[in-house]
């Protein structure tokens, strides 16, 4: 068990780079396994996450190693089609793998990858997409078992929900199939032009990432290629939601600020002064927030489910009223209960949250019920007067770098045990 002790109510400032994107990363480390060869990807954060990844791909077969945020990957000898229950289950992410494998492979044994933190977690769509080109697919035996007896073939998938994962597995899918795919309804993320872009580099040839529908025309092989991730943009939100709720200025430095305009609007509505560079972002903010008004989560370019427990925990201290409504996942207020034990006055049900504004927070014991909630208790805490323990099982070294000592850079009292 994790904890971070924080002496609460300083103002952050100063400077921080910022890590490379975990949501991205891990496709792209799925990706290497359709390549046969050595893939040099730098970039890449040091998180728990990102070690599981290696680690599958280590027990199918690749060689691989990871060093100051530089993870090379040989899979000239993945033979493995089979994920270990446990690997499986420790990251929901790694039903991506299925594409991947089962593509290289022809054949794919994994587990279910169960519900999450987040409530239930269907992968019905990553299914549908691939017995659409050409798997067979058994799931009656407690996994998923999935093989082609000559390859996939590409299809025109309609998706019915915009899905990330569902996208991302199609297209890992598609690059050696025989044929075109056409993805309709895809999910429109930075994260997925990342992966096409690392595929492209590779010689695959995917057009319209980033857009609704994407193209995908499947070529004979992939080759070894040498690639830097995109910048976090929910770790940025996070660092800027932290800078503006103790009333700090903090530049973040290697960021798309593209990446974040779905979110930059209600920092302006809180009051916050942004200076946008080419690659950084300046946020100063007010000795009291303003309300952000509104917030309802969309498929990106909507505002990012991820960042809604970011911003709920800065508008905790806001002087007024704001409103959230979560439309991505039905579960994703679990963290609520830490931050009104802060002292924060948060109520509602289903999908609305509505949060006053108070005075002050004040430091307590919390536990971390998921990631992105577990960083909205470390914003709370940073905020509250007194001192907070956050208890975390794990869940926020999955998606954070180092975060205790960029905060501690910043001016913050934290000591990670
Ligand atoms: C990814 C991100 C996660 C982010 C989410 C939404 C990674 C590793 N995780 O998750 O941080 O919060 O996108 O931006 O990149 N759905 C189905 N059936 C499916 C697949 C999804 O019904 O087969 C539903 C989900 O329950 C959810 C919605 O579609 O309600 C969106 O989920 P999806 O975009 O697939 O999220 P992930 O890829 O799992």
């Amino acid at each position: 068990m994790t904890e971070y002790h924080i002496k609460g109510n300083n103002a952050l400032f100063g400077e921080l780079n910022l890590q490379g994107s975990k949501n991205a990363s891990l496709p792209i480390l799925a990706a290497t396994l359709l390549t046969s060869a050595r893939s040099v990807i730098h970039n890449c954060p040091d998180l728990s996450d990102v070690h599981q990844s290696i680690k599958i791909l280590t027990s199918l077969g690749c060689e691989c190693s990871f060093e100051n945020n530089t993870a090379i990957i040989d899979s000239t000898n993945a033979d493995g089609v089979m994920i270990d229950d446990e690997l499986m289950t420790s990251m929901r992410s790694s039903i991506i793998y299925l594409g991947a494998i089962l593509s290289r492979n022809n054949r794919a044994i994994l587990s279910y990858p169960g519900g999450c933190e987040l409530g239930p977690r269907p992968i019905d769509l990553h299914l549908s997409a691939i017995k659409s080109m050409g798997a067979e697919i058994d799931d009656t035996r407690g996994r998923i078992e999935c093989s082609t007896v000559d390859g996939l073939v590409g299809r025109e998938v309609v998706l019915p929900i915009a899905s990330v994962g569902a996208t991302e597995n199609i297209i890992l899918a598609a690059c050696l199939a025989k044929g075109r795919t056409v993805i309709r309804n895809a999910a429109k993320e930075p994260e997925i032009v990342d992966l096409a872009n690392f595929l492209n580099s590779c010689g695959a040839r995917i057009n319209g990432a980033g857009e609704v529908t994407i193209i995908i025309d499947g070529v004979k092989k992939l080759y070894g290629t040498e690639y830097s991730v995109q910048p976090d943009r929910i770790a940025a939100a996070t660092y800027l939601c932290a800078a503006a709720a103790t009333g700090g200025r903090v530049k973040i430095n290697n960021v798309v600020p593209t990446h974040l305009l779905p979110v930059l609007q209600y920092y302006s509505n809180a009051g916050c002064q942004m200076d946008i560079g080419d690659s950084s972002i300046e946020i100063a903010a007010p000795k009291k927030l303003s309300p952000v008004g509104t917030i309802k989560t969309r498929e990106y370019p909507g505002f990012p489910t991820d960042a809604q427990p970011l911003f709920l925990a800065m508008s905790s201290v806001a002087k007024g009223t704001s409103v959230f409504e979560e439309n991505i996942f039905n579960s994703r207020y679990r963290y609520v209960d830490g931050l009104n034990k802060l002292g924060a006055n948060i109520s509602g049900h289903d999908s609305v949250a509505v949060v006053k504004g108070t005075n002050s927070l004040y430091g307590t014991k919390v536990d971390v019920t998921d990631l992105r909630g577990g960083a909205a208790l470390i914003i709370g805490g940073l905020c509250a007067k007194g001192k907070t323990i956050v208890t975390d099982s794990g869940h926020i070294s999955r998606g954070y770098e180092k975060i205790s000592e960029n905060l501690l850079n910043l001016g913050a009292e934290i000591t990670r045990y």
